[in-house]
């Protein structure tokens, strides 16, 4: 390493420049850039087969980019074996050793490393038990834990060789709804204590959101949007983004000279800021979220961003209402509201579904997007 100051300044940094990767000609990674802080909690998030699993194992060191350089704490380490980099990775299938116990299986790593004080080894997996809270389970096989504690064990066992960085591939996807929501607080409490860079792997958008400082959204190998939570929900870049995160309700239409607003069937959407591109004249398809569209029986005061139809579903989601709203020009729309503020709306209702023009985001109609439910299209 040439400049040591500048290593230590950027330990924990995870970096990808130009990095492509296929299989059998088919380009699954394909030239892309990523540039993870020193301590952040950083989401790879997209469809099965975006490329994810693939990006995080050219980060560990089991696969090999055809193309471009791979960083971490500043030093290139696209050629280094997976244990000489200063990375763990945590995979969703823990694999521990049946045979032998929790306390055993963290130290494993530990054992097998040089350079390792042999002395240090106990004090450092009581440490890591205690980390994951499991110091009193240290003697159990893993066949006698639930699969919550076995996932903290596979955790601790890479927690113990303090990586300044850490790749987590679907680590909850095993675990119950309920366990699986316990274990991202707890997980999203002990990174930031401990101060470790994590790539974290996942399908799940709402656990994205939950946990991470930054969401990198994935299609197709390549980065659609790398952003914190808010922006990616709020401002997605592409109709790709806006419908994979949470639900839209897309309306097809065309965009109004001035591009101040988009004509649909059954009526006009202003919005709260022109669009210049595509330009008028152009389908756009707009979206609306389900949770900005108000239901009610009188028609609002304001005629624009409003549609008349009938209600042909009604769900309870917990503490919220969700109604599917057939609207008389043709468009289905999703509307969820607050349960304490719902009114009694039963199937067959003759309703206005309304929201207000900061809630529209308009998208070119081209656009790859996977089908959202409520979709007009
Ligand atoms: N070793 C391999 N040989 C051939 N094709 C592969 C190999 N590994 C991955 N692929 C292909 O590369 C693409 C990306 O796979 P990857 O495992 O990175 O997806 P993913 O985003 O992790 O998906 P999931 O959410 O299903 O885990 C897929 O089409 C997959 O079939
Ligand atoms: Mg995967």
């Amino acid at each position: 390493m040439s400049d040591t100051q500048t290593a230590a300044a950027e330990s924990g940094s995870v970096e990808l420049r130009g990095v492509s990767k296929s299989f059998g000609g088919v380009t699954v990674v394909d030239d892309l850039d990523l540039s993870v802080r020193p301590g952040e909690f950083l989401s790879l998030l997209g469809p099965s087969g975006c490329g994810k699993t693939t990006t995080l194992r050219m980060l560990a060191g089991f696969e090999q980019p055809d193309r471009g350089e791979v960083l971490i704490s500043g030093a290139a380490v696209q050629h280094l074996p997976p244990h000489k980099r200063d990375i763990n990775t945590v995979f969703q299938s823990y694999a521990l050793f049946p045979h032998m116990t929790v306390a055993a299986n963290i130290a494993y790593g530990l054992r097998q490393r040089r350079g390792v004080d042999r002395s240090q080894i106990r004090p450092r997996v009581a440490e890591a038990l205690d980390m994951v809270r499991m110091t009193r389970f240290a003697d159990r096989k893993p066949s006698q834990l639930s699969g919550g504690q076995q996932q903290r064990v596979a955790l601790a066992r890479a927690l113990v060789n303090r990586p300044s960085v850490l790749l987590l591939d679907e680590p909850l996807g095993a675990l119950d709804r309920k366990l699986r929501e316990d274990m991202q607080v707890e997980l999203k409490l002990l990174q930031g204590r401990l101060g470790t860079t994590f790539v974290f792997v996942t399908h799940d958008q709402e656990e994205a959101l939950s946990m991470s400082d930054r969401i990198a959204v994935m299609l197709n190998g390549r980065i659609e949007q790398i952003a914190d939570p808010y922006t990616v929900y709020e401002r997605p870049a592409t109709a790709f983004v806006a419908g994979f995160i949470g639900q839209q309700n897309f309306l097809p239409g065309t965009l109004a000279a001035g591009g101040r607003s988009v004509e649909i069937a059954g009526g006009t959407l202003q919005l709260a800021e022109p669009v210049t591109a595509p330009g008028a004249g152009a389908a756009v398809r707009a979206a609306v979220r389900p949770e900005a569209v108000g239901v009610a029986e009188k028609p609002p005061a304001e005629p624009a961003n409003a549609l008349p139809g009938t209600v042909a579903a009604v769900s309870l989601l917990g503490d919220v209402l969700q109604y599917l709203v057939h609207a008389d020009s043709g468009q289905e729309l999703l509307a969820r509201v607050p349960r304490r503020q719902a009114g009694r709306l039963a199937d067959g209702a003759r309703v206005w579904c309304s929201w207000t023009p900061a809630d529209v985001h308009v998208f070119p109609a081209e656009a790859s997007t996977p089908a959202p439910i409520g979709s007009a299209a």
